[in-house]
């Protein structure tokens, strides 16, 4: 089957994270919005998300303009909806970047109803951005402030910079909020005003426009942000975003409801899965270890190249090394855990897209899966399995346990999270298989674990990912 079949006869598809972020949404959104889709639109978050989008046959991490705008040309249509918060001056430079590539973009649609991250929003944020005093570890770009005035009734809106007094009494009222920032209105406006004309042809009622879309039988793509297990809502509070990404959040996001979601396939990282930022992580590879490792933004994929003696070169902003190199398979199969998950961290290339962390590297945790399956359905992607390629063996949690008893339910609770162990299935490993098509094709164990991983979550894995490349993807 191709993913033409798969889409047959759906309208509206949405492609979320049932993890913690950074699962490869970027490659199924590029997928559907330049091959598929008419709208494609997002509805959560702003730029904490970073995902690549394909730019005249050139790669291009984006953080808010979703994948469809490569396709902008072709008459497809971009919209960023009433969910998101949106800064102005990162949205100024992705448009400047489409405008160095010649890429039009005609038919992007901001809402005017999505936040304005305010130059005070960032600079408060910087508070949770560093670790070390116990912060989060968030990516430090102002989206928790922002949701937050949203919350609080004062925030701003994209409609509001078009009216100058109301904006000033705005400013005026989130001098109180910010008592730390040293708010001066007149500046603030100053800034905003020439980023704000910029973008004025393009704001529109996006919900309303959405209906229509609907209405007039466009085919929409939603592309989700983040995941799942750092939604506001269903997350591990308090390391969670500060927006709601899970389904519902990201169709409510676009002025929609999850039901009218023809297709909506949840994203899974297996069987290893990562997370960004502190936070419990019940089958971290290294554990605390490793989580106290990846707190530190020095321990960069150069970093970790040249402290385990990887060949690799720099070719201007790009680093190049093997990914199966000897050495790298080594330390995969060490047996200390913290070497295996940098080994496995290299071996996968998880590092940051948005702030070049490392990424936290762990087994697929199968009970958080099932607890991901009841919010946002049971469809499932799997991506990734083809960067743990002769690994001796790979494991996957189905329970915790916890004082002797086990459970096989999540809870988003950290004191819960922090004092399991997780109960695991070890399978053998398996070899390349980034060259397999179909299904059945797939090695033994490797079928056999997606087996007791559906049984155990009640999802069905629809789709296979092998590779970044579109036709590294099998489709069942
Ligand atoms: P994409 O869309 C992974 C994490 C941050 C931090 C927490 C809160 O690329 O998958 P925030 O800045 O949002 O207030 O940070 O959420 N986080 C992400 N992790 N992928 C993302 O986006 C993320 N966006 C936010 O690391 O732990
Ligand atoms: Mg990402």
């Amino acid at each position: 089957m191709s993913l033409d079949d798969l889409v047959k006869g759906v309208q509206t598809i949405a492609v979320v994270c049932n993890q913690w972020g950074d699962t490869g949404k970027g490659k199924f959104s590029d997928y559907f919005a330049s091959q598929w889709a008419d709208v494609t639109a997002r509805g959560t978050g702003g730029n904490n998300a970073g995902h690549t989008v394909v730019v005249n046959g050139r790669r291009k991490v984006f953080h808010l303009i979703p994948a469809g705008i490569a396709s902008d040309s072709a008459g497809k249509i971009t919209v960023l909806g009433n969910g998101m918060v949106i800064d102005l001056g990162v949205l100024g430079q992705e448009l400047d970047e489409l405008d160095a590539e010649k890429n039009s973009y005609n038919n992007l649609m901001i809402s005017k109803d999505a936040g304005v991250i305010m130059p005070y929003h960032v600079a408060a944020d910087k508070e949770d951005k560093s670790q070390k005093d116990g912060g989060i570890g968030t990516t430090g770009r102002g989206i928790g402030p922002c949701y937050t005035d949203k919350v609080a009734r004062r925030g701003i809106t994209i409609e509001d910079l078009f009216d100058k007094d109301r904006l000033s009494k705005k400013i005026e009222r989130a001098k109180k909020a910010y008592p730390k920032q040293d708010i001066n209105t007149d500046d603030v406006i100053d800034i905003l005003i020439p980023l704000a004309e910029r973008i004025r042809p393009f704001v529109r009622d996006t919900v309303s426009e959405m209906h229509r879309f609907l209405r007039e039988g466009k085919k929409i793509l939603l592309e989700g942000a983040q995941g799942l297990l750092l939604s506001v809502e269903h997350g591990i509070h308090p390391y969670v975003t500060s927006s709601d990404c899970s389904l519902n959040g990201t169709a409510s996001g676009v002025g929609l409801s999850a039901k009218m979601i023809d297709l909506p396939l949840g994203i899974i990282k297996f069987p290893l899965m990562t997370r960004v930022g502190a936070g419990p992580f019940p089958t971290e590879i290294g554990g605390a270890d490793s989580e106290s490792y990846c707190s530190k933004e020095e321990h960069t994929l150069i970093y970790e190249l040249i402290t385990y003696g990887i060949p690799h070169q720099k070719i201007g902003n790009e680093i190049i090394y093997d990914k199966n190199d000897p050495r790298i398979l080594e330390m995969i199969n060490s047996s200390s855990e913290f070497i295996q998950g940098v080994g496995l961290r290299l071996a996968a290339r998880e590092y940051g897209a948005t702030t070049g962390r490392p990424r936290r590297i762990g087994w697929v945790d199968a009970v958080a899966a099932r607890y991901a399956v009841g919010i946002n359905g049971p469809l499932l992607v799997l991506t990734k399995p083809d960067s743990l390629s002769d690994a001796k063996e790979f494991k996957i949690a189905y329970g915790y346990e916890k004082e002797g008893k086990t459970s096989k339910t999540f809870s988003k609770s950290e004191k819960f999270l922090r004092g399991v162990t997780p109960i695991y299935k070890t399978y053998d490993g398996y070899g390349d298989i980034s060259q397999i098509k179909e299904y059945d094709k797939l090695p033994l164990n490797l079928k056999q674990a997606i087996g007791d991983f559906e049984s155990f979550t009640g999802g069905r894995v629809a789709v296979v990912s092998v590779g970044s490349d579109r036709e590294e993807t099998i489709i069942r």
